[in-house]
């Protein structure tokens, strides 16, 4: 990548961002002001208890999402998300994709553009705001583990941990269809550690979300086989 075009793509991730953000403020504003007719939405809620050591560990990728302004549908290749703990309450953020296919250019190959994530409260790590490093946090949005496979008693989490995880842009506010599915204003991730996981545990995740009461009909496939991956 030559410098003009990773400054280009730096300013369209930033400006991305910055008007998600101001998007979702917006979003927040309005909700507030009109409290009173609930959504019909089902209340999701970060999982407790969490062990978000063991969460950014190893990198994850995603085999379905919504799309964002800084992640848009042609740049659903190869993506992988390589998290960082910086304290016990950051975590630097680190995504990579390719553009138009699983050959296709790199997207952030060198991370020069990283995001920051940042947990709120100490006792729910799984909730967590993300957004630029440089702004400041009201400006980010959320991001919520809303499902994992295991949980942090279990044998399974001791043998290996975290294979697959739902994340949430918080909370789920928008019905769609009849079924009284719904999905969050911010974006919508299925994480797993394995970028080829068989089809059958993809299902299994997207039935742990409908089960949740979220649409997935709003996840497009990202496609990670042929991938290679920056280093
Ligand atoms: C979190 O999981 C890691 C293993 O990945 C383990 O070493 C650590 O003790 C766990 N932390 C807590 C608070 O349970
Ligand atoms: C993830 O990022 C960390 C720090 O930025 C780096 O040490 C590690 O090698 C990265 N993992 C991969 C797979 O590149």
């Amino acid at each position: 990548m030559n410098t003009k075009r990773a400054s280009r793509t730096i300013v369209c991730l930033v400006l991305g961002i910055f008007l998600d953000a101001l998007g979702g403020a917006r979003a927040q504003a309005t909700r507030a002001r009109q409290r009173a007719p609930e959504t019909a939405c089902a209340p999701i809620a970060p999982v407790q208890p969490f062990n978000l050591t063991e969460y950014v560990d190893r990198e994850w990728y995603v085999v379905a999402q919504k799309p964002t302004s800084y992640q848009p549908r042609r740049d659903l290749f190869c993506v992988r998300a390589n998290y960082t703990l910086v304290d016990a309450q950051t975590i630097s953020i680190w995504n990579t994709a390719r553009r138009d296919g699983v050959s296709g250019r790199d997207r952030n190959a060198r991370g020069l553009f990283k995001l920051r994530g940042i947990v709120e409260d100490v006792e729910t790590p799984s909730k967590l705001v993300v957004g630029l490093n440089f702004l400041p946090s009201f400006t980010y949005g959320p991001y919520w583990v809303v499902a994992t496979d295991t949980t942090p008693e279990s044998d399974e989490f001791a043998e290996r941990g975290y294979s697959w995880a739902i994340i949430s842009g918080g909370p789920l506010t928008t019905p769609r269809g009849d079924e009284g599915l719904c999905e969050p204003s911010g974006g919508l991730w299925l994480f797993v550690r394995d970028p080829l996981v068989s089809k059958n545990v993809v299902d299994q995740i997207k039935a742990t979300a409908r089960e949740l009461g979220i649409d997935t009909s709003v996840l497009l496939p990202v496609d990670q086989e042929g991938c290679t991956y920056p280093r």
